[in-house]
């Protein structure tokens, strides 16, 4: 049967490894085509990119680094005046072609800060990368140029993705039961 429990919820496999794994390797296709000359900084936003960027970065063929770094939130003087940082991001931006790689785009608001932040420091063409993507989800003007699989608006884990720290560790996605409860 290909269900797991985490914690109190359900979940059922929806992604083989074997799809992912495809799927990743159409995204590494094209950008062998689109960046080898473009010596691209990867920016690999923890924790959740943490497979999708491994089994990527195996299959590019080109010059390029990659950077793995966390969205930290800091309270600012007031509870409106939240502080976005970038942690863990030394190299220098000027003029550089960054390619974020990301878990998932759900409402769109992580990557448009993600790519305020980065144009702060300086960085030149900023593309991004997203193992998953639920269009029905989107509600901020972003663009994604390297998505390698959309999915529906379903709460999901495994390969990286996580329920409250949980299920990051699966090699297979596998998305919550309705109800949270086995049929
Ligand atoms: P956004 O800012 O709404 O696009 O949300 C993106 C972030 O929410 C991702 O980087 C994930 O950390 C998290 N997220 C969105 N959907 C899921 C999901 O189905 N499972 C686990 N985490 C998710
Ligand atoms: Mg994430």
């Amino acid at each position: 049967m290909n269900t797991i429990q985490l914690l109190d919820k359900k979940f059922a496999l929806s992604i083989s490894e074997e799809e992912i794994l495809a799927a990743i390797d159409g995204v590494a296709q094209k950008m062998n085509a689109d960046l080898k000359d473009e010596n691209p900084l990867f920016v690999a936003i923890l924790n959740g990119s943490f497979m999708f960027a491994a089994d990527l970065m195996k299959r590019l063929d080109f010059p390029c680094q990659i950077s793995f770094v966390k969205l930290a939130s800091y309270h600012g003087t007031t509870s409106s005046n939240n502080v976005l940082e970038l942690v863990g991001l030394n190299e220098n931006l000027a003029g550089r072609t960054v390619v974020i790689v990301e878990d998932i785009v759900d409402s769109g608001l992580t990557m448009t800060k993600v790519i305020d932040l980065l144009k702060s420091r300086g960085a030149g063409k900023i593309l991004i990368s997203t193992l998953l993507f639920k269009p029905s989800a989107l509600k901020h003007d972003v663009e994604l140029h390297y998505v390698a699989k959309e999915i529906p608006n379903d709460f999901i884990v495994g390969y990286g993705l996580d329920y409250d720290g949980y299920g990051r560790n699966l090699k297979e996605i596998y998305t919550l039961c309705e109800s949270g409860v086995e049929r």
